[in-house]
């Protein structure tokens, strides 16, 4: 079992019909196929139609007039909402288009969950943080150095004004397979160095990663249980940048020697690293008996298993 599961603890277990947005991304896909082991999947993308899932939705969701539409039509019973904008250099780059996907289509999604009484599950992030101490809990205040991560806030704080049936799922940096191949943090890695590119990370950046598909499924545990609110969805592990680039290389059989340790002093970032953002992830165990994988247990699940 990749987490664990308390037995006391009360989820529904009526099959939903559950709609994904971002179905074509790094976890929204991976959320689809959770999912539908268990409930009808409704799984919305805009430009990449996503393999393995039949009838999938077009559909732009900063669009709220066509928005409003597929909702009515759906009629779904929780909404699983992955899509963002979720590169920090586009948004900063792109500040419009980020705030009317991260932002305003959040809080139209919101409003509607609310409107025809569906669930909300919003995946926010780790980098609402500063990361000036690390190890965050639910209850300390964001402060966000991007604007991603400020769009992140935002749509947060709609989520809580719109719809009072939500839960903001904080999830952190991502690894494992994506449907463009390119999105999870080891794809990036592994792909530059089979480039023969050297790789700089830096040994002073602190995540708490989390292994898709393991995150998929508790996210999916969080769409069935009544609790509402704020949970961390951390992975078990507080890890270096530069020590999981490692890790992965070991697990993925990939000579490290390109990889440079580095330190964030040294780079000039834009914009600017949060250097610990890692999450307590103790309220997700103890309210809903859901822990997720270290990153060896991750990897492992990855390179080593057929999942
Ligand atoms: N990746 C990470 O390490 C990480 C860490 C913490 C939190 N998160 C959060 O996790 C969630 C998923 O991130 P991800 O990395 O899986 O994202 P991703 O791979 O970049 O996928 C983004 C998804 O959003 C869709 N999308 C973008 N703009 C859209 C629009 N205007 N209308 C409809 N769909 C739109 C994309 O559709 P098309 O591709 O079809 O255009 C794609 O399916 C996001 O909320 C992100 O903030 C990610």
């Amino acid at each position: 079992m990749p987490f664990s599961f308390a037995r006391a603890i009360c989820y529904n277990r009526d099959i939903m019909k559950i709609l994904v947005t971002g179905a074509s991304g790094l976890l929204g896909h991976a959320v689809a196929v959770a999912a539908r082991a268990s409930h009808r999947v409704v799984a919305q993308y805009l430009r990449n139609a996503p393999g393995g899932l039949p009838g999938a939705l077009r559909l732009d969701l900063t669009d709220g007039a066509a928005v409003r539409a597929a909702f009515a039509e759906t009629a779904p019973a929780c909404v699983m909402h992955c899509a963002a904008m979720a590169d920090p250099a586009g948004c900063e780059r792109e500040r419009d288009r980020a705030k009317a996907i991260n932002v305003e289509a959040t809080r139209l999604l919101a409003r509607l969950c609310s409107e025809h009484d569906a669930r909300l599950v919003f995946i926010s992030t780790d980098l609402v943080f500063d990361g000036r101490r690390g190890m965050y809990v639910e209850e300390d205040p964001v402060n966000p150095v991007s604007y991603y991560g400020e769009t992140k806030a935002l749509a947060e704080k709609a989520v809580r004004g719109e719809c009072p049936n939500h839960v903001i799922a904080r999830c952190c940096l991502m690894y494992g397979r994506s449907p463009t191949g390119g999105r999870g943090a080891d794809e990036v890695m592994l792909h530059a160095l089979r480039e023969g590119k050297e790789v700089r990370l830096f040994t002073d950046e602190y995540r708490t990663p989390v292994c898709v598909p393991d995150l998929a499924r508790a996210l999916v545990r969080l769409a069935e249980a009544a609790a509402t609110g704020t949970f961390h969805c951390g992975g078990g592990e507080r890890v270096s940048r530069y020590d999981f680039g490692l890790k992965i290389c070991r697990a993925a059989g990939v000579d490290s020697s390109r990889i440079m340790a580095t330190r964030i002093e040294e780079a000039q970032c834009v914009p600017p690293r949060a250097p610990d953002v890692s999450l307590d992830s103790s309220k997700l165990k103890s309210a809903l008996g859901v822990s997720l994988l270290d990153v060896d247990g991750g990897l492992k699940l990855l390179y080593h298993s057929d999942a």
